[in-house]
């Protein structure tokens, strides 16, 4: 009894080893680091005013900003350069619906690709039944594919406006102050880039992913079991009871068991 049931949950996540819930999990992952670089970041930016009256000089101003990544909100306390008054300074510029975009479609990606992994590998017998199941989650990969390339290429882009616009350099020119050549206006540092870097790397490769389940998703759709049946004939009979027989046997790892067409295709055919 124990065996039995031992070698039922050892079958139940050989699942994983399907190429359409492998890529599942790796979405999931993907998914993740996509939204955190994002969503999680904060930078900080720092200028120097340096009057020709010394003493009104502020040598070391922090700026700081966030995602969302709007931009006027943004403001902090230059000098004036005549005896101690300062004013405030706003950066410019609005970011926050490409970045918004970006983390929510990462964010129901993620949950959707969790979603789906559950339900490969709890249901799977029940989601090759239904044939509305793969129906619909070969839609749902289409429009997430879609989606991540949009919301990748949209926040790739406005990150690049990002960086014009906190660029120290940049900062600098909305100083008053910095526009009379007798004070001198400098650059510390600029804010770090790599985790957004990263975020739109993820946001790429999310979008690559997806779009190459389409292809697994597609083969568990009655669209493609109707036209390979008409094909391969009798030998796709057995795609049915593929789920069950040889994840008890374990027997994944050897092909040969259920590859009598021949070649790769037959292997896929029967996913
Ligand atoms: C310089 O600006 C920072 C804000 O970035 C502020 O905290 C600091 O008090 C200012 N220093 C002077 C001398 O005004």
């Amino acid at each position: 009894m124990d065996t039995a049931n031992q070698l039922a949950s050892v079958g139940t996540f050989q699942v994983l080893k399907l190429p359409l819930a492998f890529i599942r999990v790796l979405e999931w992952l993907f998914s993740i680091f996509a939204f955190a670089t994002c969503g999680g970041y904060s930078g900080q930016l720092r200028v120097s005013v340096d009057c020709m009256e010394r003493a009104s000089s502020n040598l070391s101003m922090g700026i700081d900003f966030a995602y969302p990544f709007r931009l006027y909100q943004v403001s902090f306390e230059a000098p004036v350069c005549e005896a101690t008054r300062r004013e405030r300074v706003f950066l410019t510029g609005d970011y926050s619906s490409s970045a918004e975009f970006f983390v929510t479609i990462a964010v129901f990606a993620f949950l959707y690709s969790l979603m789906a992994t559950t339900v490969y590998v709890f249901f799977l017998n029940k989601y090759r039944e239904n044939t509305r199941g793969p129906f619909i989650d070969f839609i749902v990969t289409v429009v997430f594919s879609f989606m991540w390339l949009v919301s990748s290429s949209a926040w790739a882009k406005a990150l690049s406006d990002v960086k014009v616009a906190t660029d120290p350099d940049e900062v600098q020119l909305l100083i008053p102050a910095c526009k009379d050549p007798t004070n001198k206006c400098g650059s510390l540092h600029g804010p770090r880039w790599s985790g957004l870097n990263t975020s739109v790397v993820f946001g790429f490769l999310n979008f690559v992913l997806w779009a190459g389940n389409i292809w697994f998703v597609f083969k568990e759709t009655t669209w493609h079991k109707g036209t390979s049946k008409l094909a391969a004939g009798a030998s796709e009979k057995q795609a049915g009871t593929f789920s069950q027989q040889p994840y008890n046997h374990g027997s994944l790892d050897q092909p040969s068991e259920y590859s009598q067409v021949g070649g790769p295709t037959s292997y896929s055919n029967q996913m």
